[in-house]
């Protein structure tokens, strides 16, 4: 794989490494990256200084190592090639502080402070308004300079993170008019199930609200999961008619039941008041326990091979960091921020030289 010869356009997009990726992850962007995985040359963030901006502390960074770990096993469970998609540790590629840091001076504070998903986060770590750091202001700024860093042209995320390549999109276009053309405007890639419910029914499946399904969760847990998950609440009996639209076992049913058939057929005999919640619940739990057997299997593979992701994560961090030299040098010559480095560098030999003209020069270089 070497960048020159790949004429590919590129996919930048990933993750904080906050805990295991669930159902809604899947729908909302995952599916998207496996699908276009051999389309375009896919670089996957574990994106830990993000997690920086509200979790700053020695034992929320303890925490990364193994969390990391867990969130690539998702990736590969979920059907990522690790011999096609490059995965890199975001903290682990200084250019990005760099590139960071020169973003910061092309956008306005009250740009910012207009992006709700800031607020949102704040509100997520229990931060009033004015207890929100520098850096969490900053979130959007420091996910442009991933997304840029490998100049990609295409960012498959949830719709949480839309707004964030919008600002990424601004970004990169004052940069190449200040500057001149260094960076492709990335476009956005939405999942086919922007926001998937949870099972108690609340709008969003979520780590913090509990209720999620997991990739990684066994049949017993999901037997469980789907057998206390929330339904129409006016049917107290399976003879009274309920309501599909909006109930979140149809949509579960909608999203993971390749059988559209038996879809249709419950829906018309609940519609009835004429099924009960234990057979829609036990024909649910069937079909997300087959949507969910060829992660378990991978699972399983690629946890026996001990050291495996840690090996995909080094290596993917080594190439990553190739990449970023090259833009960062670009960046650095479109600024002209290289020429005025390289000016004081010739004078300063050049005064060494005039010193001591026997002398090899090289310790100024
Ligand atoms: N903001 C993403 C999240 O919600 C993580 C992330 C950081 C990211 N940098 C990125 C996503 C670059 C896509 C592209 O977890």
């Amino acid at each position: 794989m070497t960048d020159s010869v790949a004429p590919r356009k590129r996919i930048l997009t990933g993750d904080r490494p906050t805990g295991r990726l669930h159902l809604g992850h899947y729908v909302g962007s995952l599916a998207k990256r496996v699908e276009l995985q051999y389309q375009y040359d896919t670089i996957l963030i574990i994106a830990d200084l993000h997690m920086l901006t509200t979790r700053p502390s020695r034992d929320d960074i303890a925490e990364i190592c193994e969390n990391c770990r867990g969130l690539v096993l998702d990736y590969l469970a979920a059907g990522i090639d690790p011999d096609h998609v490059t995965i890199y540790l975001q903290s682990a590629v200084p250019e990005t502080y760099e590139l960071n840091l020169i973003f910061e001076m092309l956008v306005t504070v009250n740009r910012l402070s207009r992006i709700p998903s800031i607020k949102d986060m704040a509100r997520a770590a229990n931060l009033s308004d004015e207890e929100i750091p520098f850096g969490l202001l900053g979130y959007p700024v420091l996910q442009a300079a991933d997304i840029l860093l490998p100049r990609a042209h295409l960012v498959p995320v949830g719709k949480d993170n839309e707004s964030h390549v919008e600002l990424t999109r601004e970004i990169a276009r004052r940069f190449n008019a200040l500057y001149g053309e260094v960076f492709p405007i990335p476009e956005v890639l939405v999942g086919d199930v922007p926001t998937l419910v949870g099972t108690d029914g609340k709008d969003k499946m979520s780590k913090s609200l509990g209720n999620c399904i997991f990739l990684c969760d066994d049949e017993q847990t999901v037997n469980k999961k789907v057998r206390g998950m929330f339904t129409d609440p006016k049917r107290i009996s399976a003879d009274i008619p309920g309501t599909v639209e909006g109930n979140p076992v149809f949509i579960y049913h909608d999203t993971f039941n390749p059988n559209k058939a038996e879809v249709e057929e419950l829906k018309a005999r609940y519609r009835a008041g004429r099924v009960g919640d234990v057979e829609v619940k036990e024909k649910l739990a069937r079909a997300l326990n087959n949507f969910l057997a060829p992660m378990r299997a991978r699972y399983a593979k690629y946890q026996a091979d001990t050291g495996l992701v840690d090996e995909i994560i080094v290596r993917g961090t080594q190439r990553m960091r190739a990449i970023a030299a090259e833009t960062i040098h670009a960046v650095r010559s479109a600024m002209g921020l290289a020429s005025t480095w390289n000016r004081l560098q010739r004078a300063a030999e050049r005064r060494q030289k005039k010193l001591h003209p026997t002398l090899p020069t090289g310790d100024l270089s």
